[in-house]
């Protein structure tokens, strides 16, 4: 896995201008009744990418993998795989495969059977059918549970004979839609690097939807937020993480603070910002936005230092307040710190030693800093 791994690295066709997309969303819009549920997107998915579509319940993610599979027409656009416009290609001659937000299998059916019934309706015949189910059988690691029944499964095994099932008939494109959304915590973890593998070493591309950020920003190459049937962004898990592109993004993926204010200086990269409680922040900005304008910044919890004496330079990107509440997660710990205009700041910091001398404690006045870059300007 290794090795696997530095390819992964080195994986990122969508920042080749000449890299041509695999999967192509052209301005695809689809209407049920007057309402819109998939709302003008475009969106490219490379070949062998692990690609997630990430947002709330309803914003219009399994329908557009229905679109995809070809079991929904979009109202208006164009969806093109490996160069084909899809239009008019019944499902099962797409060579996509999709695995159901409910993954159904058939309860009489034993596990073999299952995975085999997609061979069989298309006819394959016994002995490729039988070493196909046995190629898959093997590849999700099922080979002892060929003759049992769904039933006589746990939940992670079933979602094995599912994937399997969607597997066997070597779709070059599968779709899965909140494929581990059924299992706990710890199978859902294992669950997510056995897909990983299985991707890579299938060399597919797979398209997957789940409202779980942490899975997307595990899983995948890139993920699309989703809103109201639009893609919000686009980007590395990372990117999507440290550089939000708007408010939404960045108070949906992870925890935030944000702070809004006025822009009181603004000019070579630097802006600053004088919030409520008298703090003012200090930011580079690729664009710069007029002084006088409103705008927000947004910073990650566990880029705020909290100290108990006052930083270096305490004027900019600083601020005195009161620890109001303490989290202790295990891994790290949060602090809600009150500043005195009433603002609550979140900030986080790792537990690398087992005990700590002195510890923070409730109602301790603390300093609160950050770093130039440690967030982003919201646009909106
Ligand atoms: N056949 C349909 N007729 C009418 N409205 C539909 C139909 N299918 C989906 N919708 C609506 O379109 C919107 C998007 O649905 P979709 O199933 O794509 O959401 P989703 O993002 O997959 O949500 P979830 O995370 O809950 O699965 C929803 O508001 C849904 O009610
Ligand atoms: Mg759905």
């Amino acid at each position: 896995m290794k090795s696997l791994g530095n390819i992964r690295r080195a994986f990122a066709p969508w920042t080749d201008p000449s890299a041509k997309p695999f999967i192509a969303f052209k301005n695809v819009t689809k209407r049920f009744g007057n309402f819109t549920a998939v709302d003008d997107l475009s969106l490219n998915i490379y070949h062998r990418e692990f690609f997630a579509l990430l947002g709330a319940s309803g914003c219009g993610k399994s329908t557009l993998l229905r679109m995809l599979a070809g079991f929904e027409q979009p109202s208006s656009g164009e969806i093109i795989l490996d160069g084909t416009d899809l239009a008019g290609t019944p499902p099962y001659k797409r060579p996509v495969n999709m695995m159901f937000q409910s993954y159904a299998l058939f309860p009489h059916m034993t596990v073999e059977k299952n995975i085999a019934f997609g061979l069989k309706q298309d006819g394959m015949p016994k002995d490729e059918m039988v070493e196909r189910v046995t190629q898959m059988l093997k590849l999700v690691k099922l080979e002892q549970f060929a003759s049992r029944k769904p039933n006589q499964l746990s939940g992670g095994q079933r979602q094995r004979v599912a994937l399997a099932r969607s597997l066997a008939k070597r779709p070059k494109v599968l779709l899965l839609d909140e494929p581990l959304g059924a299992l706990d915590k710890k199978l859902r973890e294992e669950t997510q690097f056995e897909l990983m593998d299985l991707q890579q070493t299938l060399g597919l591309t797979f398209v997957v939807v789940t409202h779980d950020q942490e899975e997307a920003m595990t899983m995948a190459d890139r993920i699309a937020v989703m809103s109201h049937g639009q893609v919000v962004q686009v980007a590395t898990p990372g990117e999507i993480y440290e550089a939000p592109n708007c408010r939404f993004v960045a108070d949906f993926i992870g925890d935030v603070n944000i702070f809004d204010g006025k822009v009181t200086t603004s000019g070579s990269g630097a802006v600053e910002i004088s919030v409520e409680s008298g703090l003012t922040i200090r930011t580079g900005a690729t664009e710069a936005p007029a002084t006088g304008t409103t705008v927000g910044f947004a910073i990650r919890p566990e880029k705020i230092r909290v100290t108990r004496t006052a930083p270096a330079n305490a004027s900019v990107n600083a601020a005195k307040g009161e620890i109001w509440d303490i989290a202790y997660l295990g891994d790290m710990t949060v602090f809600h710190i009150k500043l005195p205009g009433g603002k609550f700041v979140r900030a986080s910091s790792l537990n690398a030693q087992r005990s700590v001398e002195d510890p923070f404690t409730y109602d301790q006045e603390v300093w609160v800093s950050f770093d130039e870059n440690g967030g982003v300007l919201l646009k909106d």
